[in-house]
């Protein structure tokens, strides 16, 4: 998984030239997948938004898989496994991403012609828009950083992202998933449809709300006395301020030493949705499919000093910080951070 779309821009008049024979390529390109392309959305948001809510799947979950999807085919980070996933989901169709997005892959792949989709920006350089591609490296080179040091891995709030897969096949490491029982069920279930090989991997439902995560990891033969990883992903967002902090004091209980946190946080102001246009759209959008965002941090003076607060609040030491965002002159809005036991 590279940085390899991280390029900066053509220079001046070239890159202008440039620019303009690409976009005079790509515009007959995608009048022609018009037509194509609105039943692609049809379909899609009918399986995304219509399918997801009667069966009561985490949309928010689902928009996590897509960009994961974009990502391998604007070619920001392979991922064979996601596509294949996608294939066989019933909450997401795949069919109709290529519709939609077909005009734009085949220029890219043609002539180079790249949309926000298919860049990635350099560290520190990220905005709204740009967070998301660089959220899931980020977590890559986290998770490759400790995969071969740890004994077991947790992922709470796991959705369907299949990074354990990807990192963790034929490694001497356990890994248990949890999420909600619906997702995780029709994770399973997709898994088997896709022929993903998933055995070394324990998925555990649960809802945090009202039951206790602990007992079930316990449960599910989770070793407390092993060096551990706990992923936690795009999920704190979601979630009442007292459950994130019940949550990680549990983590921090369930560490040993050497057992590592690594996370996200968003700014309070983000996640009230006031940060800008594109945030409160995403989130309104994430919200009407009933999963209001409900968790930030106040990043406005000193967002490290701030977080750092936060976990130290929770029996955590924070051990790296990457404020997301950091070289432009914005307000910060994200982090991901890794921590250990106080
Ligand atoms: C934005 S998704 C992130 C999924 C995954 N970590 C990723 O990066 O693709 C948030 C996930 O948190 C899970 N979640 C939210 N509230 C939860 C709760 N109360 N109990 C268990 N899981 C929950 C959702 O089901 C969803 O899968």
């Amino acid at each position: 998984m590279t940085d390899k779309n991280t390029k900066k821009q053509l220079p001046g008049l070239l890159g202008f030239l440039i620019k303009f024979f690409q976009i005079s390529l790509y515009i007959p390109i995608q009048i022609i997948f018009i037509p194509f392309a609105i039943i692609g959305l049809i379909v899609a948001i009918y399986k995304e938004m219509g399918k997801s809510k009667k069966l009561g799947i985490s949309f928010s979950a689902i928009k996590a898989l897509q960009y994961r999807w974009f990502m391998h085919y604007f070619d920001t980070r392979p991922d064979p496994l996601s596509v294949a996933f996608t294939k066989k989901f019933s909450c997401e169709s795949h069919f109709g991403m290529w519709l939609v997005m077909g005009a734009l892959i085949i220029s890219q792949r043609l002539f180079g012609f790249t949309t926000k989709l298919g860049k990635l920006v350099e560290p520190g350089e990220e905005t709204v828009d740009s967070t998301a591609g660089i959220r899931v490296l980020t977590f890559d080179k986290i998770m490759v950083k400790y995969v071969d040091e740890i004994d077991q891995i947790v992922l709470p709030g796991a959705g369907f992202d299949l990074i354990s897969l990807h990192f963790t096949k034929g490694k001497d490491v356990k890994v248990f998933e949890l999420d909600q029982a619906n997702t995780l069920n029709l994770k399973v279930e997709t898994l088997k449809k896709a022929g993903i090989k998933h055995d070394w991997i324990t998925y555990i439902p649960v809802d945090y709300a009202s039951e206790s995560w602990v007992d079930k990891l316990l449960e599910a033969g989770f070793d407390k006395t092993k060096k551990t990883l706990f992923l936690w992903q795009s999920v704190s967002l979601y979630l009442e301020d007292d459950i994130v902090k019940d949550t990680l004091r549990e983590i921090a209980d369930l560490c040993v030493d050497g057992s590592i946190i690594a996370q996200d946080f968003y700014s309070k102001v983000f996640a009230s949705g006031e940060y800008s246009k594109a945030a409160k759209k995403f989130l309104s959008i994430i919200e009407k499919m009933g999963e209001p965002s409900k968790f930030g941090i106040d990043m406005s003076n000193d967002p490290k000093a701030a977080v750092e607060s936060f976990l130290k609040d929770c029996g955590l030491k924070m051990t790296e910080y990457i404020q997301f965002g950091k070289k432009l002159d914005i307000e910060p809005f994200y982090c991901i951070v890794e921590a250990k036991k106080l």
